[in-house]
C-alpha cells in the first residue's frame, strides 16, 4: 500500500515522537511512514528513540550553521527524500515565511494549549503551562494544527481538552496534558491528513 513519507521534526525528549512511532507499530497510522527524524540540535533523547525504532535520524544544527543555511540544508533533505508530510513534535524553533509557503497545509504542529489561548512567539514547552496556571484558567489542553507563516496561527486540525487541578505545578500539568491529549491527538491528526493525501493523490 502506498504511504506518504513523513519527516518528524524534534528538538529534545520526544515523547511526542514517541507517541508517533507507537501508533505506527499499533496501526494507527497506516497511511504514513516515519522515513527521517530530523533535530535542530545534537544528544537529543529524542535521536536516541528514532535509532532504537530503527529509522533514520538526522542533526542540522540550527545554532551552528544560523537559520538561513539550516532550512536550506532542511529543504535539501526533505527535497532528497521525497517527504511528503512534515511533521513538528516538540520542534522549538520558528520556521520563515520562505519556507512554511514551500509547504501549505503538509506541515503539521502539535501545541500544548487550546489555541487561541497561551500561543504564538515565546509559547512553548513548559512555559505554555505555566502562563496557564498564572492565568487561572481551568481548563487547557493541547491542539494540532497545520503550520502557517503566523506562529501557531495555521488552521486547526484537532484539540482536546484537559483539566486543570489544585495543587498543579506546570510539570504536572505539561505530564497531564501530553498523556491525555497530545499522544492521542497527534498520532491521529497524522493518519488524518495522510489519508486525505493519499485521497487526493488517486
Ligand atoms: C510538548 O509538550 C510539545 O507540545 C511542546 O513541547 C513539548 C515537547 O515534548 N511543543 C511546543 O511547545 C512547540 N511550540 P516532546 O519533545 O517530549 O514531544
Amino acid at each position: 500500500m502506498e504511504k506518504i513519507k513523513v519527516a518528524v521534526l524534534v528538538s529534545g525528549g520526544g515523547t511526542n515522537l514517541g507517541a508517533i512511532l507507537k501508533a505506527v507499530d499499533d496501526k494507527i497510522i497506516q497511511s504514513a511512514e516515519i522515513d527521517i527524524v530530523i533535530s535542530n540540535k545534537s544528544g537529543v533523547y529524542a535521536l536516541e528513540r528514532a535509532k532504537a525504532h530503527g529509522v533514520d535520524s538526522i542533526v542540522i544544527d540550527k545554532k551552528a550553521l544560523g537559520a538561513k543555511e539550516f532550512e536550506k540544508q532542511l529543504v535539501d533533505v526533505l527535497e532528497s527524500r521525497g517527504i511528503g508530510l512534515i511533521v513538528l513534535a516538540g520542534f522549538m524553533c520558528i520556521l520563515s515565511e520562505d519556507f512554511t509557503k514551500r509547504y501549505p497545509e503538509k506541515i503539521i504542529n502539535v501545541h500544548p494549549a487550546l489555541i487561541p489561548s497561551f500561543c504564538g512567539k515565546g509559547y512553548y514547552g513548559l512555559k505554555v503551562h505555566e502562563e496557564a496556571l498564572n492565568y487561572g484558567v481551568k481548563v487547557t489542553g493541547a491542539t494540532v494544527h497545520f503550520v502557517n507563516e503566523i506562529p501557531d496561527g495555521g488552521k486547526i486540525i484537532a484539540q482536546k481538552a484537559v483539566e486543570i487541578l489544585d495543587g498543579d505545578t506546570p510539570e504536572i500539568l505539561q505530564k497531564r496534558v501530553m498523556e491525555n491529549a497530545e499522544w492521542i491527538i497527534l498520532p491521529r491528526a497524522v493518519e488524518s491528513v495522510a489519508k486525505d493525501m493519499l485521497k487526493e493523490k488517486n
